[in-house]
């Protein structure tokens, strides 16, 4: 709920156009097939859908005078192309879910070494306590850290801590 004088909170994908021009902006990301996420086999992924999320995002980047700008793509490329101009246009960190990317792409893990913002992996899942397939992040070692295995609220808790990171730096 919004608070009196307070503006509402952007939709999700949209920066809010009345906060102040130095407000911190984070870009999340989610890979492939996390449009699905609500249908996409619950009792693993949850039920709350990925615009479920990116509210919760917005509504809690908002209480900390930051903003977020959500987006999904099916596309390797999309997503490097994303990462490769988050500095330049104006991003201050990155939380990045790259789904089954995490375990393959080393474009990926390029990506996010090129550019000198923050980036924070998460995961819905826990893959490491998954099928041996997913234990490996090839993105890992490129991040900032990682938050894993608390569905939804994965997103939330990355976005808390880049945000205190941000902060802290100052
Ligand atoms: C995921 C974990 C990956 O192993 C998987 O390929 C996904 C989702 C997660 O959020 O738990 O697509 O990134």
């Amino acid at each position: 709920m919004a608070r009196a004088g307070r503006a509402p909170d952007p939709p999700p994908g949209k920066a809010a156009r009345n906060q102040a021009p130095d407000a911190k902006t984070v870009l999340v990301l989610s890979g492939p097939n996390l449009q699905l996420l609500g249908k996409r086999e619950p009792e693993i992924y949850g039920k709350d859908t990925l615009g479920d999320i990116h509210g919760r995002l917005a509504a809690m980047a908002g209480e900390r005078g930051a903003r977020v700008d959500c987006r999904q793509s099916n596309h390797e490329g999309e997503l490097l192309d994303w990462l490769g101009g988050a500095e330049s246009d104006g991003f201050s960190g990155v939380l990045l879910n790259a789904g089954a990317y995490t375990h393959t792409s080393l474009a990926l893990y390029d990506a996010i070494r090129a550019i000198p913002i923050p980036v924070v992996e998460v995961h819905l899942s826990n893959p490491e306590a998954r099928e041996a397939y997913r234990h490996a992040s090839r993105i890992a070692g490129a991040c900032l850290g990682k938050i894993a295995g608390f569905g939804g609220n994965s997103y939330l808790l990355g976005l808390r801590a880049l945000l205190d990171h941000l902060d802290a730096r100052r």
